[in-house]
């Protein structure tokens, strides 16, 4: 049999994607629509978004369909994101991609996000395959963990607060850069010094120890308080706007110096030294740079393509081949799941190369 075609929907936050993947790695169409009317909100708004996919499903759908050049019944499969999310969002993407699979009588594949942010990475090269390192930085998310073969996933490390990217998201907020916040942060600490402020990192001191609890877990909320308290500082004299790049600057370097080093930490504990980075803020240049100049020579690093770095289709289907060929068929009155469980996702026991 020739390699299957997926069709992957994604719609967990507010970005409608498809995407129909051919095999492992061979994109055919995918169309990413991000939704602009939460702008001037500062953030995603559900109910806004539920509605904005609800609008533009079917014409994204046909539209990856086109640039495949491929139609409805040559599908072997569709794969759609079930969780995690928000749950008015991922019910759009989820019952559209029921009422195809069913009409076409075609296996339909539920997908957990954040497995799918693991498997983005080896659409664009092939060697970002286990075992390795990975970091899953997104903006409801942050993961360490040890991956040795694919569906196998050992946790040693999350937020205890804010995620990484909600946490470059809060302080764009105040800093008045704007949503989404990664990207403009990154723009403007282009321009500054990353020693200007010596903003804290939480969690990462030279005395702890593999056996602590807090040893490979981050957090967010205090480097953002002391982000927050600097600003008013520099606002009450005057002197924010003059400041922002190197608020920006430092505060970037803070969040990368506490991601980079607990990773380095996962490689040398698990001796292996190839890292695969997910999520959004895996775009981030900073954090790139960062665990790049940590890996020793022999090391590997692989990150994703922007368009494979934030939320996307194709990582859908790749995610959903591997559970299709596994045999996993949702029934058709699978649900959508907020708080869809990590599938093969086990708290770190032991781990090595
Ligand atoms: O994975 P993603 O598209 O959505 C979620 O699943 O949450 O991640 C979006 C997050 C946002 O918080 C955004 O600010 C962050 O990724 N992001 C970045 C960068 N580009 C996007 N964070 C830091 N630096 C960047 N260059
Ligand atoms: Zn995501």
């Amino acid at each position: 049999m020739s390699e299957p075609l997926i069709l992957g929907i994604e719609t967990s936050c507010d970005e409608t994607s498809a995407a129909v993947l051919r095999g492992e790695r061979t994109v055919l169409g995918h169309v990413i629509l991000s939704q602009d009317a939460h702008r001037v909100y500062g953030g995603v708004v559900p109910e806004i978004a539920s509605r904005a996919h609800l609008q533009v499903i079917d014409d994204v759908a046909d539209g990856a369909l086109r640039e495949a050049g491929v139609a409805l019944r040559d599908l072997d499969a569709i794969a759609a994101t079930a969780g995690p999310g928000l749950i008015g969002a991922l019910h759009v993407g989820l019952a559209w991609s029921k009422a195809a699979a069913f009409g076409l009588g075609i296996p339909l594949v539920p997908v957990h996000h954040m497995e799918a942010h693991l498997f983005a990475t080896s659409l664009d090269d092939a060697r970002a395959a286990p075992p390795f390192v990975a970091l899953l930085v997104s903006g409801g998310h942050t993961m360490l963990l040890w991956v040795p073969a694919w569906g196998e996933y050992e946790l040693l490390g999350e937020t205890r607060d804010d995620a990484a990217g909600e946490a470059f998201d809060k302080v764009a907020r105040i800093l008045g850069l704007g949503y989404p916040g990664g990207p403009a942060i990154q723009r403007a600490a282009e321009l500054g010094d990353p020693e200007a402020y010596a903003f804290p990192r939480p969690m990462l001191t030279s005395r702890q120890q593999p056996s602590d609890d807090d040893y490979y877990d981050v957090s967010f909320s205090g480097l953002k308080t002391s982000v927050l308290t600097r600003v008013q500082a520099l606002t009450a004299d005057s002197r924010l706007e003059a400041e922002t790049a190197n608020v920006a600057a430092s505060f970037q370097a803070a969040a990368v110096d506490v991601l980079a080093s607990k990773t380095m930490r996962a490689v040398a504990e698990t001796g292996c030294a190839r890292v695969v980075l997910g999520g959004g803020v895996a775009a981030s240049r900073a954090l790139k740079a960062a665990i790049a100049a940590a890996l020793p020579a022999e090391g590997e690093l692989y990150a994703p393509s922007l368009r494979h770095a934030t939320d996307n289709a194709a990582m859908i289907a790749r995610a959903g081949l591997f559970h299709l060929q596994r045999g996993v068929r949702a029934p058709l009155d699978v649900a959508a799941r907020a708080d869809l469980p990590f599938p093969g996702l086990h708290r770190r026991a032991g781990v090595s190369c």
